[in-house]
């Protein structure tokens, strides 16, 4: 807050700008005062010499040409210390000036050793567990030359169709802000000149997540207040937690896309949240303006950095058309300067300035990368992040010795394991579930038959094949395959399915219209569940799915994710009870596409439908749905049972200076040990705009022995009541709330209290 005034003052008072009022780092600005205009843009340039995942149509040319004429500021897809070294040479001992080069890289969800996708770990609620996953990965991504980061991703996205929405913590603003700040945390450590921290970037900033229609790339156009109360949080959590930078969005925002918005990337950013790090582009962002209907090249780059975006990345608009703009009197020098300087401060906040070779040490990747310790890590995670969806019959833990028929296309396999955005893992190196399951009950009896390809539509199967075979094609005879399950489920005690989606069917560019099961495993599932032998269902995917008819099946569901390069012996740990299921779900599950998008903060509407479900005309429901979602937020099973009661506050008002404890007795109830994550939720019942239907406002993941009880308690103060009114203050207003404390969102109100004057 007192930044923000500082800064308002500055600009108000003194004419300075806001820069200004910051401390100036000498060996920066010594730096700048040598810099020509072409050396400055330089450093604005980003390319990639195409050694990574280039997700753009465009890789990047005559790298090291232009690295050795000053006029990149970064790469990425360069990774191994001698490689980093190498391009730091470049630019060290041939550039004018000799300034050392960020490395940037993906690390979505971990480095070499590749934890379950971000959707998945946001199921662990734990946000210990993130942070050290963060750490890991750091770790093992700095011993390898990087010392830049392009994660976490805190798109707040309530659209399955979305094939991102497997980046990102779910759908919820103050889950979503925990998992940001604890994922900042993790990357950049306490101090990151450390060679095992690198720095961190928030993206995409903005809204990205909310693209019409679930299409990726497409337009946003939302409401301020919807902006500030629902998707903005995770990006300012990031930022208050001290993200180094900030990537902008593909998308449009208000009529202008995020890339060229000055509103967003100033106003906001800089003025109002006090951001003092940098801002880059997605990649060839800054390009598609001209796509977007903005103008040309020249026109939109201006347009960026005049909006207060520092780094184009791999587009090259800045590095060919900004000396242009200055002579043209678009761009000032001075805009010029001040993002080679965002840039300067980075190199100089990671410890590059004093040693370019901070991060190419040789000796670093045998001990760092892909230790046991980090694989045990990740078995762990993605244990924490499987979510069991329905328990049918007491199947589940399964008996050491069981028989055991194991079927699906994704139970022997490693294709599909990493799950999207894992560029920097290896899927050769992950542990099939059939082989898990072997490792952890080496006396069970277990068969395997495929039953099913992935898909058996060619012409879908081919566009998901795009960065290579991780889907199968139907290959192989569906009636053979059938039958071969069949016959094996039939001769057994129990049936194991694993189903689902191949890793490209969800991530960038990776959106469906139809977010079932593919038909022919649903085939497969159904006739399972026919022989009548007591079924499990592992589900892989990389988005909430419609599973309504398999819900409605006698089975158990554990859902996984693509749980990452340990996923069979994590699936092992859990159907077998060495560790008892804690994840819940981050997003509703709807019961079609038809009710998307769809989250558990929704308004209540002049006209709410009925509680009982039932449909009543000129109310606001479905002719052909209940409103509710198949599966709420917060929802997910564990092989024991918990009961909640004794639900309450400590006092029926609150203070404007004091706080409130919210508590209530878990106890479990069933026959196993087990974790329960212990969610509170409030709803303000009358404020100046209309509030969300319930607000999650805190969670603990709490161990409890069979049997054992334990009191939950939440302190709640007017800070934690706060929202963003009709004009974009951030307030709380007296007057009554409602809460309870609950296993899963869809609980009924237990309680109230009052926030006094
Ligand atoms: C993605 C970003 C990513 C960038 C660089 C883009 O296509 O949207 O999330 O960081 O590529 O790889």
């Amino acid at each position: 807050m007192k930044k923000i005034y500082l800064s308002i003052f500055c600009i108000a008072f003194l004419g300075i700008s806001f820069l200004s009022a910051q401390e100036k780092i000498p060996q920066v600005e010594e730096l700048l005062a040598k810099m020509t205009l072409e050396e400055k843009i330089g450093q604005l340039n980003l390319l990639t010499p195409g050694g990574g995942v280039a997700t753009g149509s465009v890789v990047s040319e005559g790298v090291e040409a232009k690295i050795k004429a000053g006029k990149v500021g970064g790469v990425f897809g360069v990774s191994s210390p001698a490689k980093v070294r190498q391009a730091q040479e470049l630019a060290v001992k041939n550039s004018r000036l000799g300034i050392p080069l960020l490395i940037g890289s993906d690390v979505i969800h971990g480095y070499k050793t590749t934890y379950p996708i971000p959707l998945g770990l946001s199921a662990s609620w734990d946000m210990d567990l993130i942070k050290e996953g963060a750490q890991m990965a750091a770790k093992e991504a700095t011993a390898d030359g990087i010392n830049w980061n392009f994660s976490p991703m805190v798109d707040i996205a309530r659209d399955p169709r979305w094939g991102r929405i497997a980046e990102g913590a779910g759908e919820d603003p103050y889950l979503g802000s925990q998992i940001a700040k604890a994922m900042v945390h993790g990357y950049q450590g306490e101090d990151l000149t450390q060679p095992h921290t690198m720095m961190a970037t928030v993206k995409h900033m903005a809204l990205y997540g909310a693209p019409e229609a679930g299409r990726d790339y497409n337009t946003v156009d939302m409401s301020r207040l919807k902006m500030f109360n629902e998707y903005l949080p995770p990006y300012k959590a990031a930022v208050d937690a001290g993200v180094g930078s900030v990537m902008t969005s593909f998308n449009d925002i208000d009529g202008i896309p995020a890339s060229g918005n000055k509103w967003l990337l100033t106003d906001l950013l800089r003025e109002r949240w006090g951001f003092e790090g940098f801002v880059v582009s997605d990649y060839t962002s800054v390009n598609e303006m001209i796509a977007h209907g903005l103008g040309d090249l020249q026109a939109v780059s201006a347009l960026a950095i005049n909006a207060g975006l520092d780094m184009d990345m791999v587009g090259e608009g800045f590095l060919t058309t900004l000396k242009k703009s200055v002579e043209d009197g678009l761009v000032s020098e001075d805009q010029i300067t001040k993002a080679a300087r965002r840039i300067l401060e980075a190199k100089h906040k990671i410890g590059l300035l004093d040693d370019p070779y901070l991060y190419s040490d040789e000796s670093r990747p045998e001990k760092d990368i892909l230790t046991e310790e980090n694989r045990s890590l990740a078995r762990k995670a993605a244990t924490r992040s499987f979510v069991l969806l329905k328990k049918h019959n007491n199947t589940l833990p399964l008996a050491k010795d069981a028989n055991i028929a194991m079927i699906g296309p994704l139970a022997n396999n490693k294709n599909n394991m990493l799950g999207t955005w894992a560029p920097t893992g290896n899927p050769q190196l992950s542990v099939p579930i059939l082989e898990g399951l072997k490792n952890v009950a080496p006396n069970a009896n277990i068969t395997y038959a495929k039953g099913a390809n992935i898909s058996d539509d060619s012409t879908f199967a081919k566009k998901v094949n795009v960065f290579g075979e991780k889907i199968q094609i139907a290959d192989e005879s569906p009636e053979t395959l059938l039958k071969e399950a069949l016959d094996l489920a039939n001769a057994s005690d129990v049936v194991v399915a694993v189903v689902g989606e191949a890793t490209e069917m969800s991530g960038e560019a990776a959106s469906r219209t139809d977010i079932t099961i593919p038909d022919n495993q649903k085939k497969l599932i159904s006739e399972l569940a026919k022989t009548g032998k007591p079924l499990v269902l592992v589900l892989m995917s990389g988005r909430p799915l419609d599973i309504s008819e398999e819900m409605a099946l006698p089975v158990s569901i554990l859902q996984i994710w693509h749980p990452g390069v340990e996923a069979g012996n994590a699936v092992g740990d859990v159907l077998f009870g060495d560790y008892n299921p804690s994840g819940k779900l981050t997003n509703s599950w709807p019961r079609s596409v038809g009710q998307i998008p769809i989250h558990y903060r929704m308004k209540t509407t002049g006209r709410p439908g009925p509680e009982s479900g039932e449909f009543q005309k000129f109310k606001s429901n479905y002719l052909d749905s209940p409103n509710t979602p198949l599966l709420p937020f917060g929802y997910g099973l564990s092989y024991t049972t918990f009961e909640y009661s004794d639900v309450k506050a400590s006092s029926k008002e609150l203070s404007a200076d004091g706080s409130i404890e919210l508590s209530a007795t878990v106890t479990n109830t069933g026959n196993y040990d087990g974790e329960e994550i212990v969610q509170l939720y409030i709803r303000d019942v009358v404020r100046s705009v209309t509030p969300p239907g319930k607000e999650l406002k805190g969670f603990q993941k709490i161990a409890l022995k069979k049997g054992e009880s334990k009191t939950v308690t939440f302190t709640i103060s007017p800070e934690d009541l706060k929202f963003y009114n009709y004009d974009i203050e951030y307030v709380y207003e007296p007057g009554e709330f409602e809460f309870f404390i609950a296993g899963s969102s869809d609980s009924e109100f237990a309680g109230t209290f009052t926030l006094k004057k």
